[in-house]
């Protein structure tokens, strides 16, 4: 089944939130904020702002009915800056106008005299200084020291990576509309419904039940619109419940690039212990979380991070520490990975230089440290497969990766100016949030007295294609053809005290929910139809439409069943309520059972290097991935091939840059490159994991949304490969992203 929503955006007809019709009277609002990176604001003069024609009002902090916050997990953020700014692009007021280009033109007239403050980007600088967002933490297992003893060589290093922007098409934006009685309606491009819901209740001081965010769907997310869409919805909220107006504030490229915070920039430090055997013994971390100005959601993404330390392999000895540090940039937020991308570039960045030193293939130390069923995860849970080893055997045996190897071998040999460079990335990803109140999740089903279903979840459709995997999860449940199945929009008022849809958990666990409500309905029509057929409820099934006793058709069929059901006062409608159990963690000690499940895979990478200009193709990307019992094959390959590119782009050629003001230096697309189709990998194979699939993912069918981003890593590493292949004393750096003008300097730098 090919997601719902195709026809639609092919032919312009799906509708986003800049799409819905406005009301007569729609005002528009666009932000100001400052052009510091960390400054005391003397004064703001608005005199000059009040003198073009069109301005309606101008809403600061001092408008503000509830509390001036937004702070999801930590209460740091204000919604509108007071007495100081802390990153350029940071909201200090909202024009609004009856037009978008007014409010914005207007916007050059605003008046701020600063005072300069110290401005801090480094996250390592910040760390000294002491400006931590909140208090470290450490994981630690076994006695890194006792397994240092134990290692023949141990190694250290550090390994950056640097922040990406999400580069969703669809903008950050909010259209909100008066409803009666002083309720407000906001329609948001976000992640997180409740989140929307429950800040703007916060900051106009009033109850959550007066406001209703409704969501229809996302032109792209990546986990930018988990937390960060929130304040352009509260500003519209704000201003509605001022001016009793519908406002619309829809952030233009050039704005969202600027005032929105991206994926974490990390520094790290490493030290890894490998034996004789290639046996990792023992290996010690300092992760330097770049966490901008405000929180956000880096107190979870670090989580992430630790979590995630030693990706797919067993080491029995770890201690990883981590900073979340207070810079002067745009808060960092959610990005596709949450913080586990970073820690797997250190890791194989720690593998890739031991394998130097040792004069060994990278591949074969990670081979033979790959996670089996029963080792132990240095968080306390138990590795429950052998889906790391499968998937790095079947990815082998499936695409005869020796003779690639030898290929590569050979052409590297006759060719001069041109190397080509491999690389195998295997994978191991948690699934569930690391917070566990979140995981849990409610769906609403009606039964309309003609046959037809209504479904709503929690989940918001954000291209990923969740809404289509509800609608599977509805019409299988009820054994109906799907187009008897009809999505509603996730709204506040039909589907209450949503956990946003991210950490790859919305099929998981709005399916869970769904298929709980759908079964209830399901019990009470199956026992309607006994009563009818005068037999026992055990003899009845439905399947596809029709209402069987032992296998044979009775001359009930779904409609009339339905029907029957309705005249006689059966219940149609249910709410289903879903918490995923066995999880727990104690963050006392760092232990427990955070995760569902996990997701394996293995990818190899094939790049080709050329060695005159430093530019690269990504040829080829062959992946193994583990997508349990796949319940719609299309769509999950879909989301590996987004996920691969945009890990690749992340690694070779997405560079923001600051300069020593603070200033985003990409901040346009004429100078922040993405992957485009030419730099696509050529081809993208995606064979699936021959495995059974757990009971608690969704039909069996494992999560899929940020595992695959990680493959991405793959690329980096092939680069480096094809590099030594023409520079022989090349000395490994693991500073990412591998732009191609690094490229050029690595292949002409003997120097180490
Ligand atoms: Mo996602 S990065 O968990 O919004």
């Amino acid at each position: 089944m090919k997601n719902i929503d195709s026809r639609g955006h092919v032919t312009g007809r799906s509708v986003y939130v800049d799409d819905i019709p406005e009301l007569s009277g729609t005002l528009h609002a666009v932000p100001v904020f400052s052009s510091r990176a960390h400054a005391k604001i003397l004064n703001v003069n608005f005199s000059k702002v009040w003198e073009a024609e069109g301005i309606v009002d101008i809403l600061s902090a001092t408008d503000i009915p509830g509390e001036n916050q937004i702070g999801g997990i930590i209460p740091d953020e204000p919604l509108f800056a007071e007495d100081e700014v802390h990153f350029i692009g940071q909201p200090i007021a909202l024009i609004i106008a009856h037009d978008h280009f007014t409010a914005r033109e207007a916007r050059k007239f605003v008046e701020i005299e600063y005072e300069d403050l110290e401005i801090i980007t480094d996250p390592r600088i910040a760390k000294e200084r002491g400006y931590l967002l909140f208090p470290s933490r450490t994981f630690v297992n076994g006695n890194i020291e006792k397994g240092f003893a134990k290692s023949d060589t141990v190694i250290e290093g550090r390994a950056d990576s640097a922040g990406q922007e999400h580069l969703y098409i669809e903008t950050q934006g909010s259209y909100a509309i008066p409803l009666e009685n002083n309720n407000i309606k906001i329609y948001s491009s976000t992640q997180g419904p409740t989140l929307v819901q429950k800040t703007a209740a916060v900051v106009l001081g009033i109850p959550m039940h007066n406001i209703e965010v409704d969501v229809t769907r996302l032109g792209g997310a990546f986990g930018g619109k988990e937390d960060q869409a929130t304040a352009w919805a509260v500003m519209a909220a704000l201003a509605v419940y001022k001016l009793k107006k519908p406002v619309k504030l829809i952030l233009d490229r050039d704005d969202d690039m600027l005032l929105t915070g991206k994926r974490h920039p990390y520094s790290s430090d490493f030290r890894i212990g490998i034996d004789k055997n290639l046996k990792i013994k023992s290996f010690e971390l300092t992760y330097y979380q770049n966490g901008g100005a405000a929180a956000d959601l880096s107190p979870a993404i670090m989580e992430r991070t630790l979590f995630h330390a030693t990706n797919s392999y067993f080491i029995p000895n770890v201690k990883a520490t981590a900073y979340s540090c207070r810079t002067n940039i745009t808060p960092s937020t959610a990005f596709r990975g949450f913080g586990a991308p970073q820690a797997m570039f250190v890791i194989e960045s720690a593998i890739a230089l031991a394998a130097e030193k040792l004069g060994v293939d990278k591949s074969e130390i990670q081979e033979c440290n790959l996670l089996k069923s029963g080792d132990l995860f240095h968080y306390g849970q138990v590795c429950d497969s052998d889906n790391s080893k499968k998937s790095w055997s079947d990815l082998h045996e499936h695409f005869d990766v020796d003779t690639i190897k030898k290929s590569v071998n050979s052409y590297n040999k006759q060719n001069t100016f041109h190397k080509k460079g491999i690389s195998v990335m295997p994978i191991c990803f948690g699934i569930s949030f690391t917070k566990t109140p979140m995981n849990q999740a409610r769906a609403l089903v009606h039964v309309y007295q003609d046959g037809s279903i209504g479904i709503s979840t929690g989940a918001v459709e954000m291209g990923q294609g969740v809404n289509t995997k509800m609608m599977q999860v509805a019409a299988r449940m009820f054994s109906v053809d799907i187009s008897r199945v009809k999505i509603e929009s996730t709204n506040t008022t039909r589907v209450a005290n949503t956990s946003p849809t991210a950490a790859s958990s919305g099929a998981d666990l709005n399916g869970k929910a769904l298929q709980i409500a759908c079964n209830e309905i399901l019990i009470r029509l199956k026992s309607k139809a006994a009563e009818f057929l005068e037999t026992n409820v055990d003899e009845i099934i439905i399947r596809d439409e029709k209402v069987l006793i032992e296998k044979i058709p009775t001359e009930l069929n779904w409609k009339k069943l339905v029907e029957i059901a309705f005249l006689d006062r059966v219940k149609l409608s249910e709410v289903g309520h879903y918490a995923t159990p066995i999880i727990h963690f104690d963050k006392t000690t760092e232990k427990g059972h955070p995760f569902t499940y996990h997701v394996y895979g293995t990818a190899l990478t094939t790049i080709k290097l050329d060695c005159i200009k430093g530019t690269y193709d990504i040829e080829r990307v062959r992946i193994v991935h583990d997508f349990g019992k796949s319940m719609n094959l299309t769509l999950d390959k879909g989301q590996v091939e987004g996920a691969v590119v945009r890990g690749i782009g992340w690694m070779t050629i997405e560079e923001l840059g600051y300069d020593e003001k603070g200033r985003l230096l990409a901040d346009n697309l004429s100078k922040y490159k993405v992957p485009d189709v030419y730099m696509a990998p050529k081809k993208i194979e995606t064979e699936p994991l021959e495995t059974e699939g757990p009971e608690l993912a969704i039909m069996k069918s494992k999560a899929i949304g940020e595992p695959p981003f990680m493959y991405g890593i793959g690329a980096y590493f092939a680069i480096q490969d094809a590099i030594k292949e023409f520079n022989p004393d090349y000395k490994l750096k693991f500073d990412a992203p591998l732009t191609p003008e690094k490229v050029l300097l690595g292949l002409y730098n003997n120097s180490k």
